[in-house]
Parts: structure tokens; sequence; C-alpha cells
């Protein structure tokens, strides 16, 4: 029975509608189609019977003659199951209730959120390889690669690993021994100009985040003399397989997914994804949490950022379990613009400022003072907005903005230099396509005072300098914070990794800023954010992986969490909130001495107590999995995490018990005692046993933690370490009330 219009149809009919307004309003709205993702759960045994399931739902919603004449936009069937089709809000909220179909939400866009922080972290270019390291293979979903880039070059590798079952697609790109496989989506077949419509990187973070996780080594790296020294990759032997799916207009829902369904089945190991939304959404109407879900099953783990929506609580969107979540931190190299001006007072302000105005003083001008009066967009010229400025006024000076923008509006206008106070304390280092320094207010308004007061002010910009930051690593202000706001005991993020002024390679295909007016090309570049922090625990991963080749996901991610080096409170209020379990430390997880190991179905008892029903389950599974009784009283507190956090009203009395088991992966013999750190107060953490004795390697025991008493501060954070003398296998303990 065929129940729904043909999308295309009403197509037509919306355009006959548009000409005939007014029409109620909701009947207009019901008239739009928009592409939807359909998520079948996992793909039957064999590829004949998915197609068979796509052809069969298409023919019980739209019967058979309209089901041919349907247009889908991708079917998903080497590592699940689904389509991407475009239908009406009707159809959709119908289709969604139809048998096979565990979720159908519709298809949005994503954004994208040296090498010196190899050596932060403790792995220097000498450190102890695995010889498998170049069996590893990393799947990189981003904005493509810049292949020619010397980061690339594959001097010295073998070929692929036999396993590998990708393709390199492309017109424009040769694969070699380093970038073993390259294909691109882009199902909205959307293109800015210039684009490269094919695996080569437009811009330049995709070669950046590729080259953090598994670059060659490349000497005397640096962007104009900054950061200069040599750039490298945490596991220069890997296999880097690109899927590019972000595009100037953004990255697809649909695509995201396409590119997951291939990554999985062409045999990545690693999958590094530094991309997210703006929300956190449900488990199965997220495709990142989708797509880490199969990866998972087949033992492939999922990296993502956590994103740059901070230090807004709650603002984290990647945030499934079977997915790790990477916080962004500093290193302790930061990056100063010192500016003098004409009273010969010296401000140290923030910028990668490769720029030298060789000690000449330029006139200053105010940008509220420069307004373009015949121009609507005068009113912002405090900004420096684009089209703000009077070019006539601006001209071979420097201007105060009051907005950390992007400079284009003060280029534009002709100013040598641009001066940026902002009103947050939010400003950190980045680039500018001409000579420019940030300011937070105390010393910014001290500049604009200056000007306000002296009738011919002047000022110049220097050359960055690297300076050192005492108080590092400390989690950057942009980077999103907790609580999971799906699940809220689910602690994420889950680790810190270097996200700020890493300098990697970058595309010849546009500038380091991509600002119109900026033609600086160059191969590295230097940038912050979450998505560079992601490709460090990517290859922290496949490190850690190329000396244990059989560990599951979660005895990776586990390994990486219970070694990372503890952060602190004292900067970062928001604590585990900001940082998770701490900075990762890859040569110390290639031996945790225990893991918190988990598999498909300690997710889907997760799944049950999170309210899944056993229908769907069955679909994601495939297999008779069901929420009995027992399972669906699994709670979040029981999945075998390698972190702890308890939500709870304050002032109530609590007691609250959490299971974990713990598997045997360092020495046979061992016995490890719960070590409980804890702040002085009335929440009382116990364990039991407090002591577990292995006798062989493989062996799991099993542990409860209470937590008991009351809570008397926002949040109480606090440890649990096992310790044999040898490991330290720490785990963080989260108590919260009301969001920090
Ligand atoms: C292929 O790549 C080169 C850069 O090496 C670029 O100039 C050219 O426009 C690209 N062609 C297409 C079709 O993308
Ligand atoms: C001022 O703005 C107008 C309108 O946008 C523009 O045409 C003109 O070139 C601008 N003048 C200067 C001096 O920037
Ligand atoms: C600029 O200086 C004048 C005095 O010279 C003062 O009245 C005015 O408030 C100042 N402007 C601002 C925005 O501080
Ligand atoms: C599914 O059923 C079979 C046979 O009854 C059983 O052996 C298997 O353990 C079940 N699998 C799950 C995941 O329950
Ligand atoms: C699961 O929890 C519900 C509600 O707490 C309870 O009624 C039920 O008996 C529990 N089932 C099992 C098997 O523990």
């Amino acid at each position: 029975m065929a129940f729904f219009l043909l999308c295309s149809l009403v197509e037509q009919q919306k355009r006959l509608v548009l000409n005939l307004m007014p029409i109620p309003r909701q009947y207009f709205l019901s008239f739009f189609c928009q592409s939807y993702i359909v998520y079948m759960g996992d793909r039957p045994s064999d590829e004949i019977s998915t197609s068979f399931l796509h052809t069969n739902l298409l023919q019980a919603a739209f019967g058979s003659d309209v089901a041919a004449t349907k247009s889908v936009r991708y079917t998903y069937q080497r590592s699940f199951s689904g389509i991407v089709i475009d239908l009406t809000e009707e159809e959709a909220a119908k289709m969604a209730e139809m048998d096979g179909v565990v979720s159908l939400f519709p298809n949005e866009k994503k954004h994208l959120h040296t090498t010196r922080s190899w050596n932060f972290l403790g792995l220097s270019e000498q450190v102890k390889r695995s010889p498998s390291e170049g069996d590893i293979i990393i799947g990189v979903l981003d904005t493509g690669i810049w292949p020619e880039s010397n980061s690339f070059n594959d001097k010295g590798l073998g070929p692929p690993p036999k396993k590998w079952k990708g393709t390199c697609k492309s017109n424009n790109i040769t694969c070699n021994n380093k970038i073993i496989g390259a294909k691109y989506y882009n199902s909205d077949n959307l293109f800015s100009d210039g684009e490269f419509r094919s695996p080569r990187d437009t811009d330049g973070h995709g070669t950046h985040t590729a080259s953090i996780a598994a670059g060659r080594v490349v000497n005397r790296a640096s962007l104009y003399g900054l950061a200069s020294g040599k750039a490298r990759g945490g596991v220069p032997s890997a296999r880097i397989a690109v899927y590019k799916i972000c595009w100037v207009f953004g990255c697809s829902d649909a695509d995201i997914l396409a590119a997951f369904d291939d990554a999985i089945a062409d045999g990545v190991d690693i999958i590094s994804l530094s991309v997210g939304a703006s929300f956190a959404k449900e488990y199965f109407r997220e495709p990142i949490s989708i797509g880490a879900y199969h990866a998972m099953k087949k033992g492939i783990l999922t990296v993502t950022s956590a994103g740059n929506d901070g230090p807004i609580h709650s603002s984290i969107a990647n945030i499934a379990p079977w997915s790790i979540s990477v916080a962004a931190s500093t290193m302790d190299r930061k990056f100063l613009t010192k500016v003098k001006l004409g009273n010969n007072k010296v401000y140290e302000g923030l910028s990668v400022n490769p720029f030298d105005l060789k000690n000449k003083m330029y006139p200053l001008i105010y940008g509220a003072d420069a307004a373009n009066t015949s121009s609507d967009m005068s009113s912002r010229a405090k900004y420096c907005m684009t089209d703000s400025l009077d070019s006539n006024l601006v001209k071979g000076k420097i201007v105060l903005c009051d907005l950390v923008g992007s400079g284009f509006g003060a280029l534009n206008a002709g100013a040598v230099g641009t001066l940026m106070r902002d009103q947050y304390p939010f400003v950190f280092a980045k680039s500018f396509p001409l000579p420019a320094s940030a300011f937070e207010l105390v010393d910014g308004n001290q500049i604009f005072s200056y000007i306000n007061t002296t009738s011919a002010p002047t000022a110049t910009i220097y050359k960055s300098t690297e300076g050192i930051d005492t108080l590092a690593p400390y989690v950057h202000t942009f980077s999103s914070r907790g609580p999971n706001p799906i699940t809220p005991d689910l602690l994420k993020p889950d680790l810190a990794a270097p996200g700020d002024n890493i300098l990697a390679a970058w595309t010849l295909g546009s500038s380091i800023t991509g600002v119109e007016g900026d033609n600086r090309i160059v191969p590295f570049n230097i940038i912050s954010g979450t998505s560079m922090a992601c490709p460090h625990v990517s290859a922290s991963a496949a490190y850690v992986k190329s000396f244990h080749p059989s560990w599951s996901p979660a005895a990776i991610q586990s390994a990486l969490m219970t070694t990372a080096l503890p952060m602190n409170s004292g900067i970062n209020l928001e604590a585990e909130f900001a940082y998770g379990s701490g900075q990762v430390n890859p040569v110390k997880a290639v031996n945790p001495g225990l893991v918190y190991d988990a598999e498909e179905i300690d997710y889907i008892k997760f799944l049950c107590g999170q309210g899944y029903s056993t229908r769907l389950l069955r679909l994601v599974t495939r297999d008779n999995a069901t929420c009995s009784d027992e399972a669906a009283n699994a709670t979040v507190w029981d999945l075998n995490y390698p972190s702890f956090a308890l939500s709870t009203s304050p002032s109530e009395a609590l007691r609250h018990s959490f299971k974990r088991t713990v598997t045997n992966v360092g020495s046979p013999m061992s016995t490890y005692r719960a070590i409980v750190a804890a702040p002085i107060g009335l929440i009382k953490i116990q364990v039991t046993p407090s002591v577990l004795s292995f006798t062989s390697v493989g062996q799991k025991l099993s542990f409860e933690l209470i937590i008991e008493g009351k809570l008397d501060k926002s949040l109480v954070s606090a440890s649990l370490e096992w310790d044999d003398g040898e490991h330290k296998v720490r785990s963080p303990v989260i108590v919260f009330g009301s969001i920090p």
C-alpha cells in the first residue's frame, strides 16, 4: 500500500503553491522535502539481503511503481544498513514507524571543530616503536589531504597491509604507501568556487589533522620561523586512509555516515574525526555515534574531538561511550606579540604574527573614529566589520578594533595592522591576514585610552615570540565542557591532548588564514582547536594498538584513560568536565597493568538501561539480543567504563554503587591495592575488595565502588588508583550537583 506522495511531485507542487500564496503556513511547510537518514541497524550477513531490505522498505512505503523512481542519495550496506532519501515531513514521520527502522532523522550539517606536542607528551622521536606500526591504518574523516606534502612521503614504507580493502578513488590524487586510500563524499553536490572535487584538501584542516596523527618526520619545519623544528606525527610509519567529508559548506551527516560505512569495511584500525555538531543528540540519532558503534563492533576505535563550544557547561557533543572524546589542552609554549605605542609603553598580546614591521611606528586609529559614514555598516566600525571602515582614514595606519575578528575588515580597508581588544577573557593566539595582536580588556583599555588622550597616536607591532607557559597543561577556554547532556553519569570528555597552536602540514590550495587577500601559501601552519587535540589521541591509540594488535577498542580506550597525566582543577574549575582523565600519555598507555574492557554486549546492556527497546537493539545488533529483565536494569553506573560519574541533588543523603571488572594485562602474578584520593568533606568513597590479587594474564576480577554521604559543594573531584607498585591504574571519580 502506497501511502506516501512522491517527493519530486511535491517539489513541483511547492513551486505552484508559492505562486498561489497566501496559503496556511502549516500546509505550506508540510510540503517541504528534506533529506533524511534512515538508519536500519547492522547489515544482515550478506549484501544482497541488505539491498533487499532497502527495496522492501521503499516498496512498503511508496508502492513498487513509485519506489523505483525514488531518488536515494546513499545506501549504506558495507558495514551497516541504511538509506538517505528525500522525504516530506509527513513521509518522514510515517517511515520512522516502519518495521526495520531504528531511527530516522534529518541529514544536517556538522562543522570542523609540532611538532613539539609529541615531545611535550613524552613520545620522543627515539621512543621504542613496534615493528607492526606500519600495519596500522588510521582513517581520517576530514577535509581531505594535500598528498604532495613532505609529511606524507612514503620513503621506506612497504606496500599497504594485506587486510586493506580500500581504494584511491580520485582523478586528482595519487596515493602512495603512506596515503593508501582516498575517497570523497558530497551527496549535496554543492561545491564552492575553486574547491577541489576530489579528496584533495582545499581547506587545510584535513592535511593538518592527518599529519599530527601520522605525518613523517620533516626537518626544519616552521611558519615563517615560528615554532621551528622537526614536524612529525605520533605514528610516522602508520598508514593514512583519507575520507573527505567536509567542504566549504560543512560536513553533512549523510556523507559522514557513508565514510564510516566505507572505512569500517575497508579495514582501518582507528577512525579519527575532528568534526562535530553543536548539540549532543541521542545515540542512534547521531551519525557519528552510529558510525562509531559499528566501528566498535568490528574492533575499530573511533576518536572524536570534544568540540570548540566551551567554556559553557554541557557543550560537549561527541558523547558515546564506545568512542573517545578529546578536549584541547595547552602546551608550555605560547605565542606572544608585543606592541609598542608612541608613549614607549609596550603591551604583550596574543597572536601568531609572522609579519615584521621592522620597528616602524605607524599612525594608530580607533575603528569607531574611522567609520565610513556612507556605508550602512558604519555603526559596526568599532568592530572593524567588513565595509564599515573608511579606507581614506585607515590606509597606512594601525587600527584598534573592539573584537577579535578575522582581520579582513581592517585589511580590506587598507590598514597596515590591527590591534584587537575583546571584552571576554577568551583571547587565544591565532593567525590574521595582516600584522595583528589581540588583547584582553585591561591592556586593550589602556591602548584605547592612549588613543583617546593623544593627538597623534602611533604604534608598531612586533613579530611574535615564543614564551613559556609555566601553568601548562590546562584546558583551553574554547574546549567544550561536560557534563554529558544525554547521559550525565557517563563522564565526557575522556581525555585532553594538545590543541593549542599546533604546527603541522597545510594545503597549498589556500592561504594560512583562508581570508581573502592573504596570499601566504606555505606547507606548514599553526592552528588551534579540539580538532588538533583529537589526532593526538588517535595516534596514541594507534601506538598502543601497534603493541597490542588484539586489544579491543574499549581496552585501548581504558589504557589511554587510566595512564593519563592527572590535571589540575586550580585553573580549570570544572575539573574533569574540562579534561576527563587528564592529558594523554601514549608511552605509559602501552603498559597500563589493568584494563576496563567492554564489548558489544556491555554497551547493549547500557542501552537497555537507557530505555532502548529490544526491537531497536535487535536491528542494531542483528542477533537475538534482548533487554531481559536483568539486563534492562543494567544502569549507566555498571557500564565497565574507566571513569566514575554521579549526578545527585545537593543536600540529599546518597549511597550509590558502581560495579566494575578489570582485566590483568600486566604481570601474571600481581597484587593491586585500591588507593582512593578524595577531598575532605562529606563524601566517602569505598572500594571492596580493596585488594585484587591476580595469578595470570587475562584474568578478570571485579570490585564495587560505593559513594556515600552528602554533596557539600557543587562538584567533588576524587580518584581511584589501583597500584601494584609498578602500575598506577587511575580513574577519576566525580560527584556533582548543580552544574559548576
Ligand atoms: C588537481 O590538483 C591541482 C593541484 O595539484 C589543481 O591545480 C587542479 O585544479 C586540480 N584539478 C581538479 C580537477 O581538481
Ligand atoms: C564607503 O562605503 C561605500 C558604500 O559601501 C563605498 O562605496 C565606498 O567606497 C566606501 N568609501 C571608503 C572611502 O571606504
Ligand atoms: C575620551 O576622552 C575624553 C576626555 O578627553 C573622555 O571624556 C571620554 O569619556 C573618553 N572616551 C571614552 C570612550 O572613554
Ligand atoms: C542467541 O540464541 C542462541 C540460541 O538460542 C544462543 O546460543 C545465543 O547465545 C543467543 N545470543 C544472544 C546474544 O543472546
Ligand atoms: C528491574 O527494576 C524494576 C524497577 O526497579 C523492578 O521492578 C524489577 O523487579 C527489576 N527486575 C529485575 C530482574 O531485577
